[in-house]
């Protein structure tokens, strides 16, 4: 494995390896879900990049970027032990020379949701994210369901730009209890992690009404919003029962049947922000095509 800190030297590097090449972009700090991201782009790849890079563009002007939770020595260790070809580590510099003041801007689905709580942040994501795929080469990059609003932005700006890439999305991993993997949980203190699987029991809620029927947004979003609050030490930011490809929230009266809009045309997004303590905590369930979402999904080019 070589890790390369300049786009020159990437390139390079790259450019002797031929073969088919996978992409996993990351801000470091990584977990069992990132790595089994690297697994999959192992299994359908010749050769495996990861990006480590901790994107100053995405965090708002409250947000402690310095604050971010970083270990790169661990990082490449675990990079290295799934054997992975070559990391793409650089500086912001690197990325945002002086003078620097191109963005990418996704319109409507970066508007709401995450959007609505965090402004810019997926300005900053898609423009990253096609700095990556520009300097990577790459034919398929994963990502995680687990940031649901992310990968519907970079499927939209891949469609909308004609970005000759394959997206690969992989299934949210969970601990035993349920709370969805992210960098951020080590930022919960005991007592909040043991609240913090409120948000799988809240997704779950709504899904055991879905399951019977039930397509009635405002009623959706009562059940997971009553969860929620349930829980003394959760203070909710948002839910949402959403299309799963405009964003736009499921109406409280829905069309009847026959078109049975959510079992056979598009999906639905069920998803939430809550405050746990200090971390503020997303998750979301996804149904599509039918039925929910568990495995591995890929919209090619
Ligand atoms: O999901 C993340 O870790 C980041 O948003 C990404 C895609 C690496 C862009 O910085």
């Amino acid at each position: 494995m070589q890790t390369l800190n300049t786009i020159e030297e990437f390139r390079k590097t790259k450019a002797a390896l031929p073969g088919s090449w996978g992409l996993v972009p990351t801000m470091g700090y990584l977990h069992t879900g990132h790595l089994s991201l690297v697994k999959r782009a192992k299994a359908e790849n010749d050769l495996v990049a990861v990006s480590i890079f901790v994107n100053p563009t995405q965090f708002g002007p409250n947000e402690d970027l310095a604050a971010y939770p970083r270990d790169l020595d661990q990082d490449l260790r675990l990079l290295e032990s799934l054997e992975v070809d070559l990391v793409f580590n650089p500086t912001p510099e690197v990325m945002y020379p002086p003078n620097y003041q191109t963005y990418v801007t996704v319109e409507h689905v970066t508007k709401v949701l995450e959007g609505a709580s965090r402004p810019g942040h997926f300005r900053g994501v898609a423009t990253v994210v096609a700095k990556l795929f520009n300097i990577v080469g790459a034919e398929r990059a994963y990502f995680g369901q687990k940031d649901a609003q992310q990968t519907v932005v970079i499927r939209r700006m891949v469609k909308d730009l004609n970005m000759p890439i394959d997206i690969i999305i992989c299934p949210t991993l969970r601990e035993a209890d349920g709370l969805a993997m992210s960098s951020r949980n080590t930022y919960l203190d005991a007592e909040h992690r043991r609240a913090a699987p409120v948000l799988y029991r809240a997704l779950n809620a709504a899904k055991e009404v879905f399951d019977r029927g039930e397509r009635d947004g405002d009623h959706l979003r009562s059940i997971m919003r009553g969860v929620i609050e349930s829980e003394p030490l959760a203070k909710l930011d948002y839910v949402s029962a959403a299309n799963a490809t405009t964003l736009q929230e499921l109406d409280p009266h829905p069309a009847p049947p026959p078109s049975q809009t959510a079992a056979t045309g598009e999906g639905v997004l069920l998803s939430m922000a809550v405050r746990v303590g200090k971390p503020r905590l997303i998750d979301n369930f996804l149904y599509e095509n039918g039925q929910w979402l568990t495995g591995e999904v890929a919209y090619h080019r």
